[in-house]
């Protein structure tokens, strides 16, 4: 059984295993310091011409942005919504995870940077720098810049190295305290019970009756004001919660996930109404008979179409900063339950550039960001070196002063 698992893990991945021969010694390695069951390699099919999406393939390069596409494509079966195989990754992202559950990236969860780049932007309709800046930061923060690939669940050593060795940060998209921070929509702080990636139903109800709040009862709607007050009262809860809760700064990314819920899930051809139907569907929410919230696969909602116009990096940016602005929170962290004020680390300048109303500003401020979580990595150059060849050729054209290898 396990051999054959791990033929078939070395069948799928023949070129990977062939540029990368110091990996190859490793799969063929001992197995025993992985106590998760053998993953079935399944990578995301190459796309049809039959059904382009929004264009991009799985060469790294820009689609076409032109969106409007209905997602999955009827009779694109390859992209049909499948449950998870058993040891498949899944992590704290419902965006991510419902792209792996219909073969957008590998259904196993173990991704690569082609497979991201093109499934957000076919998907999502991220234009081409958001597809590139979010998949870089995955990648800075959780994943491998040489094998190229990540989890997006917990780390997986035998496929991605091993944390604290090598060359990246292996943790996968679930590890705590990288990209997954503490306050988050539908997922724990870490500290409640060590697990910070999977949905919480409860968490989801309190998400559905501030949207109930701020929009009715019968049809609560998940949009800027639902979620600007939902972040706040998470903030308000944590403090009280959590004896070790952080919030850096960097917690800003957690409103960037946010204003997803509508400016990236809502249909186009239901006029962007981030409605309980779209967003269950997107968190793999479903309502029991008692009223609490229960959990199925991530999925598009039945005859998603994505959004016509791409989502740019102008669009994340402003929401971040008008959540934050709408219930302002002070940065810090919770030690043994006594609140500790933090001044803005360096992100700040970043941010500052990133909220400036010049949208290069806030293209530079996103790269600059991505350099910065590189030179923290394990073996900073071979990060940085992934960052360089995959990143400057989107950011240099748009007028970024760009990091250079020495
Ligand atoms: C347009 C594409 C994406 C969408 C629509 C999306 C959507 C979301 C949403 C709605 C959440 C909030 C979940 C919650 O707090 O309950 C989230 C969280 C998260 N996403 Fe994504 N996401 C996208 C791309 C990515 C990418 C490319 C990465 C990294 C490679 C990523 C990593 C994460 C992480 C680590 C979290 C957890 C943050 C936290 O709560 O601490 N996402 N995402």
């Amino acid at each position: 059984m396990l051999l054959s698992a791990l033929a078939l893990l070395l069948a799928s991945s023949p070129v990977f295993v062939d540029a990368f021969p110091a990996y190859a010694t490793r799969y063929a390695g001992p197995r025993n310091d992985d106590t998760r069951k053998p993953i079935q390699r399944r990578t995301a099919v190459p796309y049809s011409p039959q059904f382009p999406y929004t264009g991009a393939t799985l060469n790294g390069a820009a689609g076409t942005g032109v969106g409007g596409v209905q997602v999955p494509a009827p009779g694109d079966y390859a992209h049909y919504y499948e449950d998870p195989l058993p040891g498949a990754q899944r992590g704290p992202c419902p965006g991510l995870n419902a792209l792996a559950n219909h073969g957008f990236l590998s259904r196993d969860g173990i991704t690569t940077y082609t497979e991201m780049v093109a499934a957000l932007q076919n998907v999502y309709n991220a234009d081409f720098s958001v597809a590139v800046a979010l998949t870089m930061l995955g990648f800075v923060l959780d994943g491998d810049p040489v094998s190229e690939t990540m989890s997006i669940g917990g780390s997986v050593p035998l496929v991605t190295g091993k944390p604290g060795e090598f060359t990246g940060e292996y943790g996968g998209v679930s590890m705590h305290g990288t990209f997954e921070l503490d306050v988050s929509l539908t997922r724990n702080d870490y500290y409640l019970n060590g697990d910070s990636h999977s949905f919480n139903g409860t968490l989801f109800g309190m998400m559905v009756e501030t949207a109930k709040s701020t929009s009715s009862a019968e049809n609560p709607l998940f949009d800027f004001n639902a979620m600007a007050l939902y972040r706040s009262q998470q903030y308000e809860r944590a403090r009280v919660e959590n004896p070790w809760l952080y919030f850096p700064q960097l917690a800003l990314h957690n409103y960037g996930a946010a204003t997803f819920l509508f400016n990236a899930f809502p249909s186009s051809a239901k006029n962007y109404t981030p409605d309980l139907e779209t967003i269950s569907s997107f968190f793999g929410a479903v309502e029991l008979p008692n009223g609490s919230w229960g959990h199925v696969g991530e999925r598009t909602p039945p005859n998603w179409q994505n959004r016509v116009a791409p989502l740019n990096l102008t669009e994340v940016s402003t929401g971040i900063t008008e959540l934050y602005a709408a219930y302002p929170k002070p940065y810090g962290a919770n030690v043994d339950g006594v609140w500790v004020p933090l001044n803005s680390t360096s992100l700040s300048a970043l941010r500052k550039r990133q909220s400036a109303s010049d949208p290069n500003g806030i293209l530079c401020g996103a790269y600059d960001e991505i350099i910065e979580h590189a030179e923290a990595a394990p073996q900073p150059l071979a990060m940085l070196q992934f960052v360089v060849e995959k990143a400057n050729p989107v950011f240099g054209p748009v007028g970024c002063e760009l990091f250079t290898m020495p």
